[in-house]
């Protein structure tokens, strides 16, 4: 049973009768115009006539610029302002390795289609590579080249020559090629930024070792909260940068979810390419379902700047935590000097800059999620220019991260923790939901315990003087069932003993943790 969006009438056409041949497996009646297979045969036996040599650019005549169009236009070329605006190649020619792997696939796949003879298909691939040579070596685009795709066909008709170089553009355009070269970019820079994570965490946990059994108060508005080891503060840092390296992951596999080379501009490539052996050869999933879809869709950018952003804020509040520990008031960390600034003017000064400036990046990657989610919003489907600048963003987004991680990585590696001084900030207000929960121990409410721990807490403050320091007097009259054990239980180490569900703070747990999250770096994602 085979399933048809249009219905097929007797007399449709050469199409219909085609897809009537198909669907029958019975033979053709009349054949006024070859079909796919036919194409692909007559190829193979090499009977295929080859169309007239296009002018291939009208950059082939001498001295003019090198172009991919141009040929429906009047002399004199685009004007000097829309060039201007319309050259991309300061900003795509990053992508030639990736489009210079594509085309040769594609020389590849218009040789199985029966457009390039097996020898011309041999003769392109050679010439891409020696455009890839020239590239490495650091040739790079003349003024006149509009982008990167420009760049690669110019030099490809040096290496290749004009007649060679001018079929290999056959049945694609820029707009597949481009959103294919962005794919392969976005999972590279994808699968990079994952390992520049996890050189983070893994430098995240060794300062979690490190810090062994110190305490520290942990914060919530800001505010003491209750005692916890210093290592599971670090550690909370840990995991979200955990997040982010499968969210990296995730996004590579996005970007090379569907193919979308064979999509030609809009409809989809005219010639009977092998899309299936294509995507195989390039690492793709699948090919792209749809054409349309897939040269217009942008959501591996979208998701891959989400991924890059999220894990800016990451460092942001990692950040932030560092310079409010490192401030003076604070004194819990002091910055190494190889990642520390001074002032010009105030001789003291260490500025912790690094950290800074990571925390600033993330209101950069910000901009440019929001730019890209802008530009699709405003767009029908299928291709349109604005997507050029989908590029603009993640480069920029991606460059940003690549040059924050490693200096936060080696920012955090050269902390040096003052654990007495960590020790010493915790007030003896954070034991309170210890005392309280030493009253539930005895019997008492929840609501009923946190009811005397309060009052106990306000006389305590009315007095000047800290929870174990109140008589014991005043612990019985707030609540009978208190007993003179219960100062006992006002020491940062007893509340931190006592949290030792996982994932809680108790010295067990948290070895327990660092061993998880030592086991996770080891993951091969
Ligand atoms: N530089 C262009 C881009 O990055 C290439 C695609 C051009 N397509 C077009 N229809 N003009 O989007």
């Amino acid at each position: 049973m085979t399933t048809s969006l249009l219905p097929v009438q007797p007399n449709d056409g050469p199409l219909a009768e085609e897809a009537a041949r198909r669907s029958s497996g019975g033979t053709r009646r009349s054949a006024p115009r070859p079909a796919l297979d036919d194409v692909r045969l007559r190829a193979e036996a090499g009977v295929i006539p080859q169309e007239p040599a296009q002018p291939a650019s009208v950059g082939t005549s001498p001295g003019a610029p090198h172009r991919l169009w141009g040929g429906r236009f009047g002399g004199g070329g685009p004007a000097p302002a829309l060039e201007r605006l319309n050259r991309s190649v300061d900003v795509d020619f990053r992508l030639w390795p990736h489009d210079v792997r594509l085309s040769k696939a594609w020389a590849v796949a218009l040789s199985l289609a029966g457009v390039l003879t097996a020898d011309e298909a041999r003769r392109m691939e050679a010439a891409l590579d020696a455009v890839g040579e020239r590239l490495a070596a650091g040739e790079g685009p003349t003024a006149a080249d509009e982008d990167v795709h420009t760049v690669i066909d110019r030099l490809l008709h040096q290496e290749a020559g004009a007649e060679l170089a001018a079929k290999l553009h056959t049945g694609r355009s820029r707009n597949d090629q481009v959103a294919t070269a962005t794919r392969l970019w976005a999972a590279e820079a994808a699968r990079d930024l994952a390992e520049a994570v996890r050189a983070l965490q893994a430098a995240v946990a060794d300062q979690a070792e490190a810090l062994g059994a110190a305490v520290m108060p942990a914060y919530t508005h800001l505010q003491q909260a209750q005692p916890v080891l210093a290592a599971h503060w670090m550690l909370a840092h840990f995991w979200a940068l955990e997040r982010d390296r499968g969210r990296m992951a995730a996004a590579r596999r996005g970007a090379l979810a569907a193919l979308p080379l064979g999509s030609g501009a809009i409809a989809g490539s005219a010639y009977p390419i092998d899309r299936v052996l294509l995507k195989e050869s390039l690492g793709f999933a699948a090919p792209s379902p749809n054409s349309i879809d897939a040269v217009g869709d942008r959501d591996f950018v979208a998701e891959l700047l989400f991924a890059v952003t999220l894990l800016c804020t990451h460092l942001s509040r990692l950040a932030e935590d560092l310079i409010v520990f490192g401030s003076s008031e604070f004194g819990f960390v002091r910055f190494g000097d190889r990642f520390t600034t001074g002032s010009s003017m105030m001789p003291q000064k260490r500025n912790p800059d690094v950290l800074e400036l990571a925390r600033g990046s993330g209101a950069r990657v910000l901009g440019d999620l929001m730019a890209l989610l802008a530009t699709l919003k405003g767009l029908p489907s299928g291709y349109s220019k604005d997507l050029q600048d989908d590029k603009r963003a993640l480069f920029g987004a991606v460059d940003m991260t690549t040059l924050v991680l490693p200096a936060v990585t080696g920012a955090l590696a050269e902390l040096r923790f003052d654990t007495r001084r960590m020790r010493e900030a915790i007030v003896g207000a954070t034991l309170a939901t210890d005392l309280a929960d030493y009253l539930v121990r005895k019997g008492a409410t929840f609501r009923e315990s946190h009811e005397a721990v309060g009052r106990l807490v306000r006389e305590s403050e009315q007095s000047g003087c800290d929870l174990h320091a109140l008589p014991y007097a005043s612990l019985t009259a707030a609540h009978p069932l208190f007993d003179r054990d219960a100062f006992d239980c006002l020491s940062p180490r007893h509340s931190i003993e006592r949290r030792a569900v996982d994932g809680g703070t108790a010295p067990d747990a948290v070895s327990a943790q660092l061993e998880t999250a030592r086991r996770a770096l080891e993951s091969k994602d």
